[in-house]
């Protein structure tokens, strides 16, 4: 069997990280300005992160979300005052793109509406909704296409005014990147956010803010949006929350009313998961 060859990959071989240096199998030594995709925040195998997942891994590396799992609160606790959102919620997933498909269903099942504004230049994942919203043709297959995403030149206060005044009624939420990653790096205007926010609550749709390349303090505010003095409904968090380990999620304002079943997945926010964001 061979890979499914999908990715443009540089042709080298890494085989060992520590902080801020990877080594590939020829003990070549690279100083890391990547990160590997923008995921490990504070470099790579800490001693007290790799020492806390080791730690887990010898009592229980994973358990379904049907029974209590103590990591789960201890993470939200510590996510609510580092990100000053206590009274937010977290929901956990796997990766970014899951994390909006879920923000973008819980706006749509919180307003029963279901047309989605979104921006030139945005990118939000690959998955069914998540890829509809990006602006990205090439990977947008002819099953993702719906009639109820609605693109938007990025930091334009008047097309957005004039979308909410004819649409709004329809919005069910408006889905932003508060610095743009995979476009390039462009900043949403704080003038911008706070407008969104204005119209989303005029209207009664939810101000999603994609924090999945942009949050989790890597702006010097925990979430880049905090910049414009406003809260969004939903933040989406993926990339540095566990430090290279795959975890994701969803900070979701009080508002919101969680039903049972409305929200799921197998393995998010299991024990190895939180471990690795607590010690991220
Ligand atoms: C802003 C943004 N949202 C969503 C995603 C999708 O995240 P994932 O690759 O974990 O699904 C990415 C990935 O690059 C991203 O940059």
């Amino acid at each position: 069997m061979h890979l499914f060859d999908v990715y443009s990959i540089q042709q080298i071989n890494i085989t060992k990280a520590k902080g801020s240096y990877v080594w590939d199998e020829t003990g070549q030594k690279y100083l890391d300005m990547y990160g590997g995709h923008a995921v490990i925040s504070i470099g790579h195998l800490h001693d007290h992160w790799q020492k806390a997942l080791k730690d887990q891994l010898d009592k229980i590396a994973f358990y379904s979300n049907s029974i209590i799992i103590r990591l789960q609160d201890e993470l939200a606790q510590k996510l609510g005052e580092i990100s000053v959102k206590e009274d937010y919620s977290l929901f956990l997933c796997n990766s970014g793109a899951e994390a909006n498909e879920n923000a973008l269903k819980l706006a749509s099942f919180h307003t029963g509406k279901k047309k989605v504004v979104t921006f030139s230049g945005g990118f939000h994942g690959r998955t069914s909704l998540a890829v509809a919203a990006t602006d990205n043709p090439a990977i947008i297959a002819p099953v993702n296409y719906t009639g109820d995403i609605i693109r938007l030149p990025f930091n334009d206060e008047q097309a957005l005014t004039e979308c909410f005044a004819k649409h709004g009624t329809e919005i069910c939420a408006v889905i932003i990147e508060g610095i743009q990653g995979v476009g390039g790096i462009y900043e949403a205007e704080p003038s911008f956010l706070q407008c969104i926010r204005t119209l989303c609550d005029q209207h009664g749709s939810v101000y999603i803010a994609d924090s999945v390349q942009c949050g989790y303090g890597r702006s010097g505010s925990f979430f880049s949006h905090d910049i414009a003095g406003v809260n969004a409904d939903i933040y989406t968090m993926a990339k540095g929350m566990g430090n290279g380990f795959p975890v994701a999620g969803i900070v979701v304002a009080p508002k919101f009313e969680a039903k049972k079943g409305m929200l799921g997945t197998t393995f998010g926010g299991n024990h190895l998961a939180c471990v690795a964001a607590i010690g991220a």
